[in-house]
């Protein structure tokens, strides 16, 4: 599966941003510590190493996803210059009370009345930037939209008086480059998928599932992983929840959705979908379609451009 877009509002928002990063001191970038590189967008990231800001890396829903792999990930991140990487719900009053000094220490040459410490928060959609606005202001402010129709692109808001956050749209990147990417985020809600490819999601999450977590699928579904693959997992599940269609045959429509919905609400178990050294093997063996690997064709007239 391929995913690939670029609506306008978000070309709008990478404008906007590209504006902005040259007026903020730290960047605040949200990920989902279930696939922190997968949601991690190229396009942020290289905004803000080329205007040399700081960073820290908030890797959120860290309820959900495997202890094992956000201590894995922090490393990761911790090893990367600029960058400091923290694992927290931002669900939990406790976990983003933590936020306001970390931002502080990345840029201590700001955070007075005077010179408040400008952050811009970013991400892609539904990793949890509203949700840790709202927690940091310990109030409800209104969104800034991922949706076309929400004109809003920006907002800021003085946290005390010492720190100004920049509220940034969910942005997403033109074309994901690794197709598991594009899938892993499906699986975690980050993007919209219809129906069909709910079921082409379902069985890349179930497969990945008997690799890194049988044991979790078979305590939720009493299923033997032993020997099934992907779909089996799906037409199982539709076999032990007695979902059928009609006429008597699986509802394997209703099996993806309840394997993903099983996924997404943590009522499997905490899982990660990658980790630092799946993401090595990962591109060692990625082969780049022919569109990316040939080099384009330059015409002589075009040499000099
Ligand atoms: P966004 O602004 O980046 O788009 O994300 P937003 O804050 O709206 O959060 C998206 C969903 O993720 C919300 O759930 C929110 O409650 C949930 N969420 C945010 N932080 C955490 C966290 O630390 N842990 C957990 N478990 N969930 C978190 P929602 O509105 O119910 O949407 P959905 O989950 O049905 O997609």
């Amino acid at each position: 599966m391929s995913i690939q877009w670029f609506p306008g509002h978000m070309n709008a928002a990478r404008k906007k941003a590209a504006e902005s990063m040259e007026k903020v001191d730290l960047v605040i970038e949200v990920l989902d510590a279930r696939v922190p590189q997968a949601s991690s967008n190229p396009m942020i990231e290289s905004l803000r190493r080329a205007r040399q800001r700081p960073c820290l890396k908030i890797l959120n829903k860290s309820d959900l996803a495997d202890p094992d792999a956000t201590r894995d990930w922090l490393a990761h991140y911790g090893a990367q210059p600029q960058v400091h990487a923290v694992a927290l719900s931002c669900r939990k009053p406790a976990d983003v009370a933590k936020v306001p000094t970390l931002c502080l220490k990345l840029a201590p040459h700001r955070g007075t009345v005077l010179k408040p410490l400008r952050v811009m928060i970013m991400g892609i959609p539904n990793v949890g930037k509203s949700t840790l606005m709202n927690a940091l202001l310990k109030k409800r402010v209104a969104k800034v939209g991922d949706e076309p129709a929400v004109t809003k692109t920006q907002q800021r808001l003085f946290l005390g008086n010492n720190i100004v956050l920049i509220d940034t749209p969910g942005m997403m990147w033109p074309k994901i480059e690794h197709p598991t990417d594009g899938l892993m985020l499906a699986a975690s809600h980050a993007i919209g998928v219809n129906a069909i490819i709910e079921e082409e999601v379902a069985v890349f999450l179930a497969e990945t599932l008997l690799q890194r977590y049988p044991q979790l699928l078979a305590a939720r579904y009493g299923l033997r992983p032993e020997g099934t693959d992907g779909v089996g997992v799906v037409e199982a599940i539709a076999a032990r929840r007695g979902f059928r269609l009609r006429g008597g045959d699986p509802d394997l429509e209703k099996a993806a959705h309840t394997l993903l919905q099983d996924y997404r609400s943590g009522a499997l178990g905490r899982i990660s979908l990658e980790t630092p050294a799946s993401r090595v093997e990962l591109l060692a063996t990625y082969v780049p379609p022919p569109s990316l690997a040939e080099p384009q064709e330059v015409g002589e007239d075009d040499e000099s451009t």
